[in-house]
């Protein structure tokens, strides 16, 4: 059978875009042209600059639909009181759609505020000492009845070896809830979730490695860090796939049909390398997961700024 081609090659001799079709870019330049050092950087100032204001007018707006959204949930909780007059079976069911899908859409709103504020260096670390085991345990504690409702076993036991030290913890059970919601997503029913927690020595690379001796000085065998892990027996992800399922707005392939906007994984990693710590993912190609994060006893001094970057 033939085919039709395309041709796309200019006649001998012309150009394959005449100058006046030529893309432009905001510096002046022809796309053909070498850009010079300066050039770049004034393109990617101005780059930048346009995305962050597009970044902050999505946030106002998204902010803006707070208010209302949170009038309407409460109007919903009303009724569902019977406070206003009995409720028919039919009723009570198209009530509790409208709940939850009222609460699925203040959690799209709250992670694009809470990655617009990543994005936009607006969002502050708060470190206090506390015992992590607490913090764990209220997640599991608020995910419970979803893993039930959908057969799924949830397990977690508090860690006694770990200490006290300084973290924030809302912050802490986003990413958390965020890790847990993704397993409980991509589970099938019957699977099994272990959230678990241990002392972790972390030795970061240093361009230059410190001696036998300073490291004994260092004392490097102690725990520095705390390693918090969310493994299922769930599908996996590919290894090609395991950087880019940290960045914004990224799915993987074949799971579109799924809730989800891509960017629960990308917040955990900016709160996570926010509290001067690191994120990654491991999974078995004959299926399930493990994420797992380190989080320093002790903050870097600049971790919060450091956040924004991979
Ligand atoms: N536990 C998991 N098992 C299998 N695939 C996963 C798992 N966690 C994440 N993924 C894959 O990584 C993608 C990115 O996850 P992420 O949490 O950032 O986004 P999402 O869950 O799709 O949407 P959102 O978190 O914004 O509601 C998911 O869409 C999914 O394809
Ligand atoms: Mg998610």
């Amino acid at each position: 059978m033939a085919t039709a081609h395309k041709n796309t090659c200019p006649p001998e001799g012309q150009p394959a875009v005449s100058a006046a079709e030529a893309p432009v870019s905001a510096t002046g330049n022809l796309a053909g042209d070498v850009p010079s050092p300066e050039n770049l950087l004034s393109e990617y100032t101005a780059l930048r600059e346009r995305y962050q204001r597009t970044t902050n007018a999505l946030a106002s707006a998204a902010h803006d639909l707070k208010t209302p959204l949170s009038i309407l949930n409460g109007y919903v909780e009303l009724l569902q009181s019977e406070k206003l007059g009995p409720l028919s079976d039919r009723q009570r069911e198209v009530l509790r759609d409208m709940q939850s899908n009222g609460k699925r859409l203040q959690q799209f709103i709250q992670d694009f505020l809470t990655f617009s504020a990543l994005e936009t260096g607006g969002l502050q670390m708060h470190f206090a000492p506390g015992d992590i085991n607490d913090c764990l345990s209220e997640v599991c504690r608020l995910w419970s009845n979803r893993f039930q409702e959908k057969a799924l076993a949830l397990y977690f036991l508090a860690n006694d070896k770990l200490p006290v030290f300084p973290f924030d913890a809302p912050k802490l059970e986003r990413i958390i809830s965020n890790l847990l919601e993704n397993s409980f997503k991509f589970t099938p029913q019957g699977g099994t979730v272990w959230l678990h927690a241990e002392p972790h020595m972390w030795e970061r690379r240093a361009a230059v490695q410190p001696s036998a001796a300073e490291r004994r000085r260092q004392n490097v065998s102690h725990p520095n860090s705390v390693k918090v892990s969310v493994s299922d027996t769930g599908p996996g992800i590919p290894a090609e796939f395991h950087l880019e399922v940290f960045d914004d707005f990224f799915r993987l392939p074949g799971t579109e049909s799924q809730e989800g906007m891509g960017l629960g994984l990308a917040i955990a990693r900016r709160l996570v390398q926010g509290m001067g710590g690191k994120i990654w993912v491991e999974s078995d190609p004959a299926g399930g997961c493990k994420f797992s994060f380190l989080i320093p006893y002790k903050p870097a001094t600049g971790a919060a700024s450091k956040g924004k970057n991979r």
